[in-house]
């Protein structure tokens, strides 16, 4: 099981650092003020006003020491003169921002110097005063300055609330990309087993088309063997009938090796192959394979194949393996047709069973169209609609995993065709696979 996602947790993890750290901040918080002055005699009464309203006080009477306080402190406010000796007011402030751009500056001015106070405010002071300082001015000037103060921290704080929020929804697509990636690598392994399970279940099926394949050659080569051997009894056997015998021992042996290749090839675990291939030799191999049984069960094959198909790209095997369930489907229906007939849950009549598998190209749609058709029991409509679906299976326990179809569908899909089922319950299904020219999978194989 897998440990759902905490959202606390994580936030917590990401945040909670920071968070305390601000908290603390803001328990600790004492507005900070600078003020230059080179008039010391001023100075020092605005120092003593100014602590007990309750700032924290840095004072400086040049431009140099100013900086360096700054440097050195965090100062929310400063309050500078617009002469100094060394320094002009507006370059103090100018340099305090370059520390700390959120530095609120008021600048002291005397009567006549109405163009340098805009020129201050213009630098980026938040008011300017005139000198002598009128308290009460003042003190509203400081609050408007501690509200802009206020105003930056929040919207900072705000800020870093953003980033935390964005963190953790990065942290938390990251981790649902991987149980994606995880899921998907979950699913294509088990589709990889699926399929090779309904690999060995169609070799399952082919057992007695394999035996039947395997014995002829072999009873030929007994009857080989028992001619020679009359032969020699007879004093009849030359140098000549061995070569002709052997030639004939050759060629059985060469279709037993053919068949059991096949089988080693098509039970392999491999990666899929897109290659060019004839349908119509996938539909001649699946009946080699499954021929034997079907003419076990007395069902006549018809096969018509147009002469001008073209080659598709696909996967041999695995459109062997679409025939072989489509044909092994057709074989139960049409067993269980003349079942109900014998025990008369179907009225009595003369029935033979019948496959008869087409194959066309279709200009319009450049594709190869292939017909399965049998005359067994037929799909109910309601039941149509579910036949592709994985493990639906109106065949009795043990007999059927109604994995066939899914698995046909999967590998139509893979080589970008498609597949219906047409037909009248009671008279027969119609498979039609189409699969178009050049049609290749995802990968590009
Ligand atoms: N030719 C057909 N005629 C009638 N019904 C069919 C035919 N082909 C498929 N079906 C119906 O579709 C169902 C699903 O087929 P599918 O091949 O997926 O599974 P299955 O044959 O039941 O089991 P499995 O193929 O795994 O052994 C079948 O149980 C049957 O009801
Ligand atoms: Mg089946």
């Amino acid at each position: 099981m897998e440990k759902p996602i905490n959202f606390d947790e994580l936030a917590a993890s990401l945040g909670r650092a920071q968070e305390k750290q601000s908290e603390k901040e803001d328990l600790a918080y004492k507005n900070t003020l600078l003020v230059i002055d080179d008039d010391e005699a001023a100075l020092n009464p605005l120092k003593r006003f100014l602590e007990k309203e309750g700032y924290e006080i840095f004072t400086a009477i040049n431009g140099d020491n100013g900086l360096k306080i700054i440097e050195n402190n965090k100062i929310d406010i400063l309050i500078t003169d617009i002469h100094i000796g060394d320094m002009n007011g507006i370059e103090i402030l100018q340099k305090a921002k370059k520390y700390y751009k959120d530095i609120e500056g008021i600048v002291m001015t005397g009567q006549k110097d109405e163009a340098l106070a805009i020129e201050s405010l213009r630098a980026g002071a938040m008011e300017y005063l005139a000198k002598p300082i009128n308290f009460d001015e003042l003190l509203i000037s400081l609050e408007k300055a501690v509200n802009n103060i206020n105003l930056n921290r929040d919207r900072l704080y705000r800020n870093r609330e953003l980033k935390i929020s964005s963190e953790i929804i990065a942290k938390m697509n990251e981790e649902l990309e991987r149980r994606i990636d995880d899921r998907s690598r979950e699913l294509s392994q088990t589709q990889a087993q699926l399929f090779q399970t309904s690999k060995l279940a169609t070799l399952g099926e082919m057992s007695a088309g394999l035996a039947h394949e395997i014995n002829q050659p072999l009873g030929g080569i007994a009857l080989i063997c028992a001619n020679i051997k009359k032969s020699i009894e007879r004093g009849k056997f030359s140098e000549k009938i061995l070569i002709a015998d052997i030639a004939d021992i050759e060629k059985s042996i060469q279709r037993i090796t053919r068949v059991i290749q096949h089988i080693r090839t098509f039970a392999r675990q491999d990666t899929l192959k897109f290659i060019e291939v004839d349908i119509a030799s996938t539909i001649d191999s699946a009946l080699t394979l499954l021929g034997e049984q079907l003419r076990l069960h007395e069902i006549e094959v018809v096969c018509e194949f147009a002469k001008d198909i073209p080659k598709i790209m696909g996967e041999p095997f695995q459109l062997e393996q679409v025939w072989i369930n489509l044909m092994s489907n057709g074989r139960d229906a049409m067993d269980e047709k003349a079942n109900r007939i014998k025990d008369g849950r179907l009225p009595a009549e003369e029935y033979h069973k019948k496959f008869l598998i087409r194959a066309a190209y279709d200009q319009t749609a450049n594709a190869v169209q292939v017909f399965f058709s049998d005359n067994g029991i037929g799909i109910s409509d309601a039941n149509k609609k579910k036949i592709f679906e994985p493990f639906f299976t109106t065949k009795e326990v043990g007999k059927g995993s109604g994995l066939g179809l899914s698995i046909t569908y999967g590998i139509i899909e893979s080589h970008k065709g498609a597949i219906e089922a047409q037909g009248k319950e009671g008279e027969g299904v119609t498979f039609i696979v189409t699969l178009p020219i050049g049609g290749k999978n995802d990968n590009g194989n």
